[in-house]
């Protein structure tokens, strides 16, 4: 039998953020291998949930990090199980805002949360986002006038 040890986890990946990097790099200092499932857009709009990058995109940045080795589709709720035995996983790991709601899959793996990043999620981007949107087009080139007035000044 292989000791080598796989790590699995689920989540959006929308509007790739630290948070999400950090995460990704902790859970490939757990394990030998790290498969990350992502949700399909289809899944986020059953789930009410809008985002702002399609999924392809999603998995081609995610699957493009060092630590991760294998991107894989998350389509429905009910395919963890069949995922962690697919996939021969040791691990399944995800940020602490799920504590708790994956602990079913304890009699398949080892289950594992992890802190979450402070200060920064898709939901603050995508509000700051709709933040600058509405600040008026006067305010945002007179505010570039004065830090390029600034910027002469320290020439
Ligand atoms: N995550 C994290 N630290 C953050 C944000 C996210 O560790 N600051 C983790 C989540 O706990 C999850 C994974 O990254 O395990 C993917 O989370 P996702 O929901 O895609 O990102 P969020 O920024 O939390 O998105 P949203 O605000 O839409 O929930």
């Amino acid at each position: 039998m292989s000791s080598k040890k796989t790590i699995i986890t689920y989540g959006t990946f929308d509007m790739f953020h630290i948070g999400h990097l950090k995460l990704l790099q902790r859970l490939s200092g757990l394990a030998d291998e790290l498969i990350v499932a992502i949700s399909t857009d289809e899944f986020n709009r059953g789930k009410g949930k809008k985002v702002m990058i399609p999924y392809e995109q999603r998995a081609e940045i995610v699957e493009n990090i060092k630590c991760v080795d294998r991107v894989i589709p998350e389509e429905n709720w009910e395919q963890k199980v069949t995922d962690v035995k697919k996939y021969g996983i040791d691990i399944f790991a995800i940020g602490d805002d799920w504590r708790g709601e994956f602990d079913f899959l304890k009699e398949h793996c080892e289950v594992v949360y992890l802190e979450r990043t402070k200060d920064i999620s898709t939901t603050q981007l995508k509000r700051s986002l709709t933040n600058f949107i509405s600040i008026p087009k006067e305010d945002i080139i007179n505010a570039f006038e004065i830090i390029e007035a600034l910027k002469k000044d320290f020439e």
